[in-house]
């Protein structure tokens, strides 16, 4: 992947948007525009990753499958179309902005949703999500969902809801034995590994925080959660190494970096 300088590469998911107009509820996304002024501030990147989950889609649940009828297929089927072209023109921006190199967008469970009512609820068609968000035009890399991106010879990143542990950084770790960057639990854990022949080997699981809004967790009634909002930077050097850098954020997107307020 590397060739001559550290590559720099911005890791985020989790975003969870949702239409509110048309759905008449929240947003659960954090407001974005701090960290687009940060991206464009650090462009060109050489890597985006957005780790899934960026797209709520909250009434495909299954949670939510006895709600089908009274929101009605139709209505459905709106949301759907409607917000596709929404995260669509929000993956344009990030593009334009951060004039990254290389972009991927992998699948969350909460996308997966997509696919699993399409199977059920033909209405919709048949699309995988990579076609709902015309991601071809944009040249950015899919990744289905439980799919694992490696980020060089060291490191490797993933959506990670299957990882349902009260600690899921120590369940990645165990399992992967390599140091794993993961989403999907909004809130931050560092969990160290290590080999037991390699003395050398040191290894780390992240469990990167979120970009939604920390103070609404709908399936838990909106009671007072351990989330937190951020972001993780990448620095990767030609040999591979690399060095980590989450930034956290505020609920409301705001945050610091080297010295800069983004508000
Ligand atoms: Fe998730």
């Amino acid at each position: 992947m590397i060739q001559g300088r550290i590559q720099r590469g911005c890791l985020f998911a989790d975003g969870h948007y949702v239409n509110s107009e048309l759905q008449n509820r929240p947003q659960k996304m954090i407001p974005i525009e701090p960290f687009l002024k940060y991206l464009g501030d650090y462009a060109p990147w050489d890597f985006i990753v957005l780790g899934g989950d960026m797209w709520d889609m909250d009434y495909l649940s299954h949670w939510n499958s006895s709600k089908f009828g009274d929101i009605g297929y139709d209505r459905i089927s709106e949301y759907v179309e409607q917000e596709a072209r929404d995260v669509h023109e929000l993956l344009k921006r990030i593009k334009k902005i951060s004039k990254a190199k290389r972009i991927y967008y992998m699948e969350g469970n909460h996308e997966e949703w997509l696919w699993k009512f399409q199977e059920l609820h033909q209405k919709l068609g048949r699309k995988t999500l990579d076609k709902w968000l015309k991601l071809d035009e944009l040249d950015i890399t899919f990744i289905p969902v439980n799919g694992v991106l490696r980020l060089g010879p060291h490191a490797a990143t993933r959506h990670g809801e299957c990882y349902r542990t009260e600690n899921p950084a120590k369940q990645a770790i165990m399992k992967s034995h390599r140091t794993y960057f993961i989403f999907h639990w909004h809130k931050l854990i560092v969990w160290p590994g290590y080999s037991d022949v390699d003395e050398t080997e040191k290894l780390q699981a992240y469990c990167v925080p979120g970009m939604c809004n920390v103070a609404t967790a709908e399936f838990m009634k909106n009671q007072p959660n351990n989330w937190s909002c951020g972001f993780l930077n990448l620095y990767i050097k030609p040999s591979g190494k690399f060095t980590p850098c989450i930034v956290t954020m505020a609920p409301n997107g705001n945050f610091i970096f080297d010295g800069k307020e983004y508000e």
